[in-house]
């Protein structure tokens, strides 16, 4: 995710934001920039790619070397490719306001539309420079001081923003404010450092003050004044951050794929951030506007991927099927792109990739589009090879992923997927209450994530009782099938333990014969059109003495009965459950691999990014 510092002191502004980038770097990023207040004017220097090359640029700028108030900012893009004129801090017309932005403005369109309509010229791809146009906008017609027109422009954007802002009109001054986006203020002897995560903050002062969404605060050299975005001014408490650098980079948690799995709420909620529009009950993605008409007369669709992303494809395969009505193939990116192909007119295909840049799916992408396929991309590092060589796509706004294991790229990868097949559903056959129903049901799911995480400590003693067995069995029918081999992967990837997924019928067609006493089955058995012939397959292993473990839905009574052990789900609509179900078995892997005392993070043998065959 990106990252915020800004400094008001008496130190050379230039080394102290460079430090504080230093320290928001595992946050991930991938581009730099800078801005530094000297003799009543902004200096700016960006660069896309690691905050060294960003260093490398400073050398003779004389501006940022000398002044003593300044902004910085590491992004990870989301709207428009990583390069220099993309990065932050971004400027008004006249290069008098410099701001840096961390979030998504939802209706930067609109309001790009407006300020181009009173003459306003844009360079950058990014919703940041509106904002800062917006700002410049009323601050060129008398909304003055510098907070007036934060406040004003702030009125007019729908998203969230954590932002720091200058005018070269007023020197010394920052005004900084939040919503959806955290914000802090350190505060030193005779100085403020203004941080997106104390991390940046810790080295100079442990004396901090936390802002909620919807405040605001002016620093500067006469002292902090708070207040919140309707100008209601606000008395903060300083407080103290007893954190270590490497406590705030896990957000607190152990692992960054525990830190991963919980944020799952808050990043699904980011991914469907601007798309579901519950006021006209729509879904926009506008990744796909320029392929639409190509897109809507799909007659096949082939989703590729690796690993985890090509079971994410394995549940769209239902999803399209179900939502779009279109006939829809799963293919491994490496099986895919030696296969040659059959592509007919009509033919889409979507690469579902994480990192964007494993090889085999490229392949596949380069493969097909060769032979006349319409790609898309279901990326969440923007601006990767995959991203770049498809026609289209959407990303997932996930932020970085560093678990190796994947988590929550995997949970918005299908919550990409679905909202493409209701779009593509809406436009093809599907009824508009319908469409309706559906997305209701996908707005809950971030809260319904958020419910399905308060059992950790449960699904924890869970995995402590059957660690030492070697062998374990996931399975699932319809959408919770690919769950199956999704929740199998993960346990065998973190934790060395040898496991297998597959569709529960197919059991007894061989794999019966392993279950034993003791062997550990995990099932996942919502409510659903097939959920009584699931119970039979239950029933199946507890013949046999296996250990059942059940993913159930709350309120379920039968299923107690039937298992050991219970995991609820709230309720959902089938298309859906697998945003819910996946989620214990994350965290039944999580707590087996720490459990046996593995590399978490890191498992043995296994890179984040594949990019060799
Ligand atoms: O970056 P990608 O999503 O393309 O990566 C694909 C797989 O390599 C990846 O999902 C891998 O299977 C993970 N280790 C799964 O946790």
């Amino acid at each position: 995710m990106c990252g915020i510092v800004g400094y008001v002191g008496a130190k050379k502004a230039g080394s102290v934001l460079i430090e504080g980038l230093k320290r928001l770097e595992y946050r991930g990023y991938d581009s730099a920039g800078i801005c530094v207040q000297h003799e009543g004017r902004l200096h700016i220097k960006k660069s896309p790619g690691r905050i060294s090359l960003l260093e490398e640029k400073l050398a003779g700028e004389n501006g940022i070397a000398s002044g003593t108030v300044g902004i910085a900012h590491t992004r990870w893009a989301t709207h428009g490719e990583p390069n220099e004129v993309n990065a932050h801090p971004h400027t008004d017309s006249k290069g008098r306001i410099a701001l840096a932005h961390n979030g998504i403005i939802e209706n930067y369109v609109t309001l790009k539309q407006f300020l181009q309509s009173k003459g306003r010229q844009f360079v950058s791809q990014t919703d940041t420079e509106v904002l800062t146009q917006l700002i410049g906008e009323f601050y060129d017609t008398g909304v003055r001081p510098l907070e007036r027109a934060v406040q004003a422009a702030l009125r007019e954007v729908t998203g969230t923003y954590g932002i720091v802002v200058m005018s070269a009109d007023e020197p010394d001054k920052i005004v900084a404010a939040r919503k959806g986006s955290p914000m802090i203020i350190g505060v030193g002897k005779d100085e403020y450092v203004i941080a997106s995560d104390a991390s940046a903050i810790i080295e100079h002062t442990a004396n901090v003050v936390y802002f909620n969404d919807n405040e605001m605060a002016v620093v500067s050299r006469q002292g902090l004044r708070t207040m919140t975005i309707d100008n209601v001014p606000l008395t903060k408490e300083v407080q103290q951050v007893e954190f270590t650098l490497e406590q705030i980079a896990k957000g607190g948690y152990e692992h960054f794929m525990l830190k991963e799995i919980c944020e799952q709420p808050e990043v699904l909620r980011q991914t469907l951030s601007g798309r579901l529009d519950l006021r006209d009950m729509r879904v926009v993605l506008g990744g796909l506007g320029g392929v639409m008409r190509e897109l809507v007369k799909t007659k096949r669709l082939i989703l590729t991927g690796c690993g985890t992303a090509w079971h994410a494809g394995l549940v769209g395969e239902y999803i399209f099927e179900s939502l779009a009505r279109i006939p829809t193939e799963v293919e491994y990116g490496s099986e895919l792109r030696y296969r040659n192909p059959i592509i007919e007119d009509g033919t889409t295909v979507i690469a579902i990739s994480q990192s964007g840049e494993t090889a085999d799916t490229l392949a596949a992408v380069r493969e097909t589009k060769e032979k006349g396929a319409l790609t898309l991309g279901v990326i969440n590092v923007v601006g990767s090879t995959i991203a770049r060589e498809t026609d289209a796509g959407v990303y997932l706004h996930a932020g970085p992923e560093i678990g190796v294991a994947s988590t929550k790229a995997f949970t918005c990868q299908v919550a990409v997927e679905t909202m493409i097949a209701l779009m593509l559903g809406r436009r093809r056959y599907m009824a508009q209450e319908r469409m309706e129903f559906y997305l209701d049901a996908l707005s809950q799911i971030p809260d319904q994530v958020a419910t399905v995480l308060k059992q950790t400590d449960a699904i924890r003693d869970i995995a402590r009782k059957y660690v030492e067995y070697g062998n374990w069995l996931f399975l699932g029918r319809g959408y919770n099938y690919p769950i199956a081999l999704e929740g199998a992967l993960k346990l065998k990837e973190i934790s060395y333990i040898h496991s297998e997924g597959m569709p529960a019928a197919e059991m007894k067609h061989g794999p019966i014969a392993l279950i034993h006493e003791g062997m550990p089955v995990v099932f996942i058995a919502p409510k659903g059109p097939i959920y009584d012939k699931i119970c039979s397959n239950i029933e199946e292993v507890r013949a046999r003495k296996g250990r059942v473990i059940v993913v159930a839905t709350e309120g379920d009574d039968k299923i107690n009965r039937l298992a050991e052990h219970v995991i609820r789900v709230p309720d959902a609509p089938p298309a859906l459950q697998p945003l819910l179900t996946v989620v214990p078995l994350q965290l039944l892997a999580y707590h087996a691999a720490v459990a046996r005392g593995c590399n978490v993070d890191k498992p043995r043998n296994l890179a984040k990014s594949v990019t060799v065959e």
